[in-house]
């Protein structure tokens, strides 16, 4: 099919380069004409794993092109894939950059007979497909809905793992507006993924991708609030609560006598807390939203509050346990809001950085992949240096604080490195060390969920 792509960045690219990949013809469409020629010339733009190697191939092959000219892209295509950020601004979801591509796309189909799906992408809030985008569809157009299709087909990328998230997908849901459109769009994936379709309405569609973002946030923070219970009660590790409840066989069955961890287990831990582009944008854009229609969403508020205290409470812990934190020197292991991502959006290490240095606390800052962000993010801020060989320095530090599980960071500390790191206290933020490894090692280990 011929296919196009408006807005490249993050989702943009990776569906462009997969579905090129997967044998379809994209043109992927940019206001940034720096960004069409990048991927013209075979650059992935972002990192990503497989992405640069997706792109290079389908530029060679010609089954990837990118323009700065929207009319081309849509008058060469079947489908239009609406793939434009929706940041959350001022206390709700900005729709402005979905609204201006539709009512670009609206334009050329005044012009442009065939049958033409407009599909979006971007993370709207439930209804915005069925009234906004589609009120503008018409006006620009001419046309009612009906003439040109419109579906709703949410993404479920993670970061890092995007491309193998996007070629295996585990659902592919697919609101449509009727018939017409679903048979049509249906065939960007039958055929060329296995996995079964979910057809289902538009709206239903666009709260199903809000409404997994919430599940998920939800585990987190209820692992954080066993967590913060465990604290209070002390005596008791909240990790080891929480495998216990786990081992449910209504979480975790058992088959030939082994547990069968499902991948949602791995967000029943404790730690500190989430962070991205996604979980934090989706949940307050959502509490916002429903509040809008009069109803309070009690459960996601207290996810999004748990979420907000977390790295405040590491900072007071290392408050008390050092006698205050000015001059201290502290360690900061991890700045990407996650491990194997340079991205540092919402990072619960950027935040801790940044109370830290209110604090004035002397602060060492390590990242594998982020330190260039996090330099950018934390300008203004003081006492900050950022250290690159963390495993060979010199330096006494009262804390170290992991943050980010990179598997480097794992693999140093729970070699039980005391000679090599100096450090009197080791706070464990992501609850993913081997807290015995430090017993009798000179180094006080502690982490969410233990006091
Ligand atoms: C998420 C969703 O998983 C994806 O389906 C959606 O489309 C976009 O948002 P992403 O933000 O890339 O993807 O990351 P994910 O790996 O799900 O982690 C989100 C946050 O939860 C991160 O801050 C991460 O560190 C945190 N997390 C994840 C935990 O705190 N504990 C875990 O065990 C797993």
């Amino acid at each position: 099919m011929k296919i196009s792509i408006i807005g490249t960045g993050y989702v943009g690219l990776v569906c462009g380069a997969c579905l090129a990949k997967k044998g379809h013809d994209v043109i992927c469409v940019d206001s940034q004409r720096e960004i069409a020629d990048r991927i013209n010339n075979s650059e992935a733009v972002i990192f990503e794993p497989y992405l640069s190697e997706y792109i290079g191939e389908a530029v060679a092959e010609g089954r990837l092109l990118a323009t700065t000219d929207i009319e081309y892209g849509v008058a060469s295509s079947e489908i239009s894939i609406v793939c434009v950020d929706t940041p959350y601004k001022n206390g709700s979801i900005d729709l402005n950059n979905v609204e201006k591509a539709v009512r670009d796309i609206g334009r050329i189909l005044r012009i442009k007979n065939p049958y033409h799906v407009i599909c979006i992408k971007s993370t709207v809030i439930p209804s915005a497909t069925d009234t906004l985008v589609k009120n503008i569809l018409e006006e620009e157009s001419g046309k009612k809905a009906g003439e040109f299709g419109l579906v709703m087909n949410p993404e479920f990328l993670r970061e890092g793992e995007a491309v193998t998230d996007f070629m295996n997908p585990n659902r592919i849901v697919i609101g449509a507006y009727d018939d017409r459109s679903y048979e049509h769009f249906k065939m960007v994936y039958e055929g060329y993924f296995e996995t079964p379709l979910l057809r289902v309405s538009l709206r239903t569609a666009e709260l199903i991708k809000y409404a997994s973002n919430s599940l998920l946030a939800m585990l987190i923070s209820y692992s954080n609030e066993i967590a913060a219970i465990s604290e209070a009660i002390g005596g008791l590790d909240a990790e080891e609560v929480l495998y216990g409840v786990t081992l449910d066989k209504r979480i975790s069955p058992q088959i030939d006598g082994k547990f069968i961890r499902p991948e949602i287990v791995k967000y029943l831990k404790s730690g500190r807390g989430y962070g991205g582009s996604c979980f934090p944008k989706d949940l307050r854009a959502l509490i916002a939203f429903t509040e809008s229609l009069g109803y309070a969403p009690k459960l996601l508020r207290a996810t999004a509050e748990i979420n907000e205290m977390q790295v405040g409470k590491i900072t007071d812990r290392l408050e008390k346990e050092l006698n205050g934190l000015e001059g201290k020197k502290i360690l900061v292991l991890g700045l990407a809001f996650k491990q194997n991502s340079d991205d540092i959006r919402e990072s619960p290490a950027i935040r801790l950085v940044k109370l830290l240095s209110e604090k004035e606390a002397v602060i060492y800052a390590a990242d594998p992949m982020a330190t260039e962000k996090a330099r950018k993010a934390l300008e203004g801020y003081r006492g900050i240096c950022f250290l690159e060989g963390y495993k060979k320095t010199a330096i006494s530090f009262d804390a170290a604080v992991l943050m980010t599980p990179w598997q480097e960071y794992l693999d140093f500390l729970n070699e039980g490195s005391s000679a090599s790191l100096k450090t009197a206290l080791l706070f464990d933020g992501c609850r993913a060390l081997d807290k015995y490894k430090f017993n009798g090692s000179g180094i006080k280990y502690m982490g969410v969920g233990i006091s």
